[in-house]
């Protein structure tokens, strides 16, 4: 797979007929809503960890130095919490194009604070994409962060608002809070 998933991802879901579409928001997309929402909730996905095992090459780092960012890995008992967008379908021509190295759009189930539940989108960036990088030490990955700068801003910021982002929901992220603890 190219690193370019915007020509995959408009093939996957056709939204036609559709008014709005539910997307689940796990990483940046909680805290950088730069695309208009009709409704916002926290919600929780199950079976998923977020993890920082994408190489980010347009946004936290560069072709030649890319920074890591997250994705989620099957994980068959976690749960994932997050912020789930109510948005227009003509959104996802943005999306497509914010997500495009190596994420593609998967159909899930979220539930909702008051254990109500909705279909919909979320994007992954699976481990067949040309931008993954898998896992590595916790202190290998937060020096990564550390030294990674792109043309969205330094990869610590990434890191950093995302902590802040999750605290916020009252989510404790192991994972998370482990490299925020290395960077700082
Ligand atoms: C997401 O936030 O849901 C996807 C990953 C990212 O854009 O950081």
């Amino acid at each position: 797979m190219s690193f370019d998933t915007v020509a995959h991802n408009r093939s996957r879901q056709q939204f036609n007929g559709v008014s709005s579409v539910w997307l689940f928001g796990y990483g940046s997309l909680i805290y950088k809503v730069d695309f208009p929402f009709l409704e916002r909730r926290p919600a929780t996905i199950e079976d998923w960890a977020r993890r920082f095992w994408q190489g980010s090459h347009d946004h936290r780092g560069t072709p030649e130095a890319p920074g890591r960012v997250v994705t989620l890995v099957s994980q068959p008992g976690a749960t994932c919490k997050g912020m789930a967008y109510r948005v227009s379908p003509d959104v996802f021509e943005h999306l497509d194009v914010r997500e495009k190295n190596g994420y593609l759009r998967f159909s899930t189930t979220m539930t909702f604070d008051d254990g109500s539940n909705a279909e919909g989108l979320v994007y992954i960036a699976t481990e067949d994409n040309a931008a993954f990088l898998g896992p590595a030490s916790t202190l290998d990955i937060a020096s990564q962060i550390a030294r990674s700068s792109g043309p969205s801003g330094p990869n610590s910021e990434y890191l950093l608002k995302l902590a802040d982002a999750l605290r916020t929901l009252g989510d404790h992220d192991p994972h998370v809070f482990e490299l925020e603890s290395h960077l700082r």
